[in-house]
């Protein structure tokens, strides 16, 4: 520990003893102050006067419950403890030795933000408008395939809390709930993420089930035909005690088969949802059959984005699947520029990729993003906790881009500009 952090250490440990003998403290607030102070949060003190905010208790190394959690990390150790060592290790993966997924978030530390003063920010409004539908905030659900490997109510429960503050969502074609049952829950049509099967009567089939659904949007994703090392998952594997085929059957026609969006359709042609050969011929034939928008994910480069525009297609995700399609990538808050340069306000650019913080919602936007996506995060919760864990999750990320758009002066979307946000 550096001796500026002892420092500071010791002025909390200082500033608590003051607190503790002051009159107006309750034994349940001191202990708060405590456990935040053996967590390292600086929150309580940055909102001192908002102690009663703050969880009720000491929670140790893991969180027990979701009012318990100060940032949405965390969820990671309790999503950890409640997991099976294998099921944790799918949510965890990154690719090889796990590089890219961990340079996606470092890299929004080298962003600094610039904040405007004097500006009454007491009502803001985080409301976004994408492909003609309102959503309550800029923080949408990625796609995240087989919830039910993380919690029985899988993309069902996520689909519940994210009505609440109306955060878009993207459904995994290999997701473990069908797109009816998650519309249902949401309350409203979800996008539809597509895996481009090498059967096309199949890949029609599950596009016209999307868009029946009221799916506004088709997210074709790209990154995924080269084949990956999930090296984080397979060593966690190995602690895994269970036997993995009392679920899993093996073979790709069962593993596919399993999902709920397969339900009725002849798979039996269907060798591979990945490596298919993918070209942006399929993109132009994509095109052709989609009655809605056409969103590609996974573009991380000028190039494809010009080639992208050329192609009809209606937005881009900038991603790299969270660090779990190939190894030394720059982070995607990095690539993000070269993309939104090439498409100059054309079509909606969109990110996904180590967001755990409000602030590195506002660099992005600051940065011209539409909107950013998150994966783990909301899973962590779904596996901690349930529902209840994915609503925690959303209300802190937004609760903390509140705050921040507020410091910025932002009173809406529009207002957050490239300015609030210096880079290197
Ligand atoms: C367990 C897991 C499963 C995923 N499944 C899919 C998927 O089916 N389709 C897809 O396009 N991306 C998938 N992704 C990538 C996410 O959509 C998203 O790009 C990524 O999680 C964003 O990074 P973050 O987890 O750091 O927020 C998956 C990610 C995780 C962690």
């Amino acid at each position: 520990m550096s001796d500026a952090s002892d420092a500071r250490l010791t002025d909390r440990r200082n500033f608590i003893r003051f607190l503790a003998a002051s009159p107006v403290m309750t034994p349940t607030a001191v202990r708060t102050l405590v456990g935040s102070l053996a967590l390292g949060s600086t929150n309580a003190f940055a909102q001192s006067y908002d102690v009663l905010r703050a969880p009720t208790q000491a929670v140790g190394d893991v969180i027990a419950a979701p009012e318990q959690a100060l940032n949405v990390m965390d969820f990671e150790p309790a999503a950890k403890k409640a997991l099976p060592p294998a099921h944790y290790g799918y949510l965890a993966s990154g690719v090889d030795g796990d590089e890219t997924l961990r340079a996606n978030h470092e890299a929004f530390s080298k962003i600094r933000i610039r904040t405007r003063r004097l500006i009454d920010v007491r009502k803001i409004d985080t409301s976004v408008t994408l492909f003609g539908q309102t959503y309550g905030t800029p923080i949408m659900l990625a796609p995240v395939s087989s919830q039910g490997a993380f919690h029985p109510e899988a993309e069902g429960a996520v689909a519940k809390a994210a009505k609440v503050k109306g955060n878009g969502m993207i459904l995994s074609t290999v997701g473990s709930t069908s797109i009816e049952d998650v519309t249902e829950a949401r309350g409203a049509p979800v996008w539809y993420m597509l895996y481009p099967t090498d059967d096309w009567t199949v890949t029609e089939a599950l596009v016209k089930r999307a868009e029946a659904a009221g799916a506004p949007a088709i997210v074709l994703t790209v990154d995924r035909q080269g084949g990956r090392n999930t090296e984080t998952l397979f060593r966690l594997r190995r602690d895994d005690t269970r036997n993995c085929k009392d679920c899993h059957a093996g073979g790709f026609v069962n593993e596919v088969s399993r999902k709920p969006m397969f339900d009725d359709l002849d798979v039996s042609k269907v060798t591979n949802l990945y490596g298919t050969g993918m070209t942006w011929d399929y993109v132009d034939r994509l095109r052709k059959i989609v009655k809605g928008k056409l969103v590609l994910k996974g573009i991380v480069t000028h190039e494809d984005a010009e080639e992208a525009l050329k192609h009809g297609v209606d937005a881009i995700i900038v991603s790299n699947h969270g660090g779990r399609a190939e190894e030394s990538l720059f982070p995607t808050i990095e690539a993000l520029p070269e993309v939104v340069k090439a498409v100059n306000g054309k079509i909606p650019v969109l990110v996904d990729g180590g967001f755990r913080r409000g602030t590195d919602v506002i660099k992005a936007l600051a940065m011209g993003a539409t909107a950013v996506c998150i994966g783990r995060p909301y899973c962590w919760g779904l596996a901690a906790f349930g529902e209840p864990g994915v609503a925690a999750v959303l209300a802190i990320m937004q609760r903390e881009f509140e705050t921040i758009m507020k410091q910025v002066g932002a009173l809406r979307i529009e207002n957050i500009t490239a300015d609030m946000v210096s880079v290197g």
